[in-house]
């Protein structure tokens, strides 16, 4: 569905969002995430109304809250902050088909502990330093086979050719998923997380059927994986772990859901971010160049500026007062994770980008407290190693145009990325 707000430019996008009375205002607002101009309405409830409530617009009625500090008091308060009745924001049609669908399971990133606790532990150990030491010669070759298939001084899509193709095959390796095959978890998870219109999205019935398509793969993956011996990859653990051998179907689809999703959106959108974000800094590009020691950190703070996920969403399970707002018991509070890396009284010039910030453990973008990305390494790792092997080929990586965005206020990405080699070195 889309919303019924125009794409307009950043100015008139800030005239509106000053100019809105606070009691008819929503930052959640899926046209200007796809159009870049969200940025004042967070800027807005960041300086005036910290703890906001919002019953207009596309979405379900909601707190919006804004601020770091906020963010990270809620995140670290599972007690008082639940994420059993969903993580993400939804318009009420799309929560009423996952529902009357039965496409609503629920994996442990939807569940309160003690149950998200024996689940997670399940699936941990494929994200240790030592799992991922493992991985790092697999994901290098992969890296430079796939930077030396692609075309030079040609214009070609950076999403399709690399974000996608990259995140895949590191997703089908965890999954120990079909390699020829991998391209349908990309395709998977963009079906999952797109609305008809948008992304591969026709129709509701298009995104039901070939959501089943996808359960029905992973449920055959299950069965064979339960047949077999314990092995190392994700599917196994689910299908051999204390606490997730005897989950129901319903618990399966939704741990499959959490890490397709997981795995695929956010680091192709960082990959592509990072390319983006470069080019609009050149200055940051030349001092990556000159200094490949600045990987790690440039990474970082690709995943700040870029916030992959714009936001999680919590129920209240109590009665919380906040900034003299009283949040009621049942009501949902969302944590705009992308505000709060705006956040100018915790980061400093928060709207630049600046690849020496010490941002790794500060950033908001893996979330914090129980349920804090248990990818954040792995996606980390594939980061840092594609841009080793990016910067020994190619001396620059040109955007040729605009990206287009992604129409959503959860997924903040990319469709296509249009850049062009000029050379190797
Ligand atoms: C949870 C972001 C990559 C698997 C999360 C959460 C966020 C997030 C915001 C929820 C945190 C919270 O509620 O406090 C990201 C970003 C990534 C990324 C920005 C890339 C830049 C990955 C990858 C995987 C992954 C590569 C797996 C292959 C998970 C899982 C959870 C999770 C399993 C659920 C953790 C739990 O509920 O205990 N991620 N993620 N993520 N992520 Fe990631």
């Amino acid at each position: 569905m889309k919303d019924a707000i125009s794409p307009d430019t950043l100015e008139e996008s800030r005239e509106a969002a000053y100019s809105t009375p606070l009691d008819q205002f929503t930052a959640a607002q899926a046209d200007r995430f796809a159009n870049d101009t969200m940025w004042p309405w967070f800027q807005r409830l960041r300086e005036e109304a910290p703890v906001h409530w919002s019953e207009t617009g596309a979405y379900e009625p909601h707190w919006s809250i804004t601020r770091y500090e906020d963010i990270l008091a809620i995140d670290t308060d599972h007690r008082r902050f639940s994420s059993a009745e969903g993580i993400v924001l939804q318009t009420p049609e799309s929560r009423a088909h996952s529902l009357e669908r039965g496409t609503d399971g629920a994996g442990f990133i939807t569940m309160d502990n003690p149950q998200h606790n024996q689940q997670r532990k399940q699936v941990s150990p494929a994200f240790t330093p030592p799992s991922l030491d493992k991985l790092k010669g697999l994901l290098r070759e992969r890296a430079g086979n796939l930077l030396d298939s692609l075309p030079v001084g040609e214009t070609f899509d950076w999403v399709d050719l690399v974000s996608k193709e990259y995140t895949a095959m590191t997703l089908a390796t965890l999954f120990d998923f079909p390699f020829e095959d991998r391209r349908k978890l990309t395709y998977w998870s963009d079906i999952i997380t797109n609305t008809p219109g948008f992304g591969p999205v026709t129709d509701w019935d298009q995104k039901f059927y070939t959501t089943m398509e996808c359960f029905t793969a992973f449920d055959e993956l299950l069965a064979e994986r339960k047949a077999r011996p314990p092995s190392f990859d994700l599917i196994s653990m689910l299908a051999h772990g204390e606490g997730t051998r005897d989950m129901p179907k319903k618990e399966f689809h939704g741990n499959v859901v959490l890490l397709i999703v997981g795995g695929n959106d956010t680091t192709r959108n960082t990959l592509s971010g990072s390319v983006y974000a470069l080019n609009k800094h050149p200055d940051q590009y030349d001092r990556l160049r000159a200094d490949p020691s600045l990987i790690p950190a440039m990474v970082s703070e690709t995943i700040r500026w870029q916030t992959p996920l714009a936001h999680m969403a919590r129920v209240a399970l109590e009665d919380v007062e906040m900034h003299g707002q009283t949040i009621r018991k049942g009501d949902r509070v969302v944590m705009w994770y992308v505000s709060g890396n705006r956040d100018d009284t915790k980061i400093d010039s928060p709207d630049d980008y600046q690849i020496g910030r010490d941002i790794r453990k500060a950033h908001l973008s893996f979330g914090f407290g129980i349920h804090r990305c248990l990818g954040n390494r792995v996606a980390e790792l594939q980061l840092t190693i594609l841009w080793e092997e990016i910067l020994k080929r190619f001396p620059t990586i040109e955007v040729m145009e605009e990206p287009t965005r992604t129409h959503s206020v959860f997924v903040k990405g990319y469709e296509t990325l249009p850049v062009r080699i000029p050379e190797r070195i």
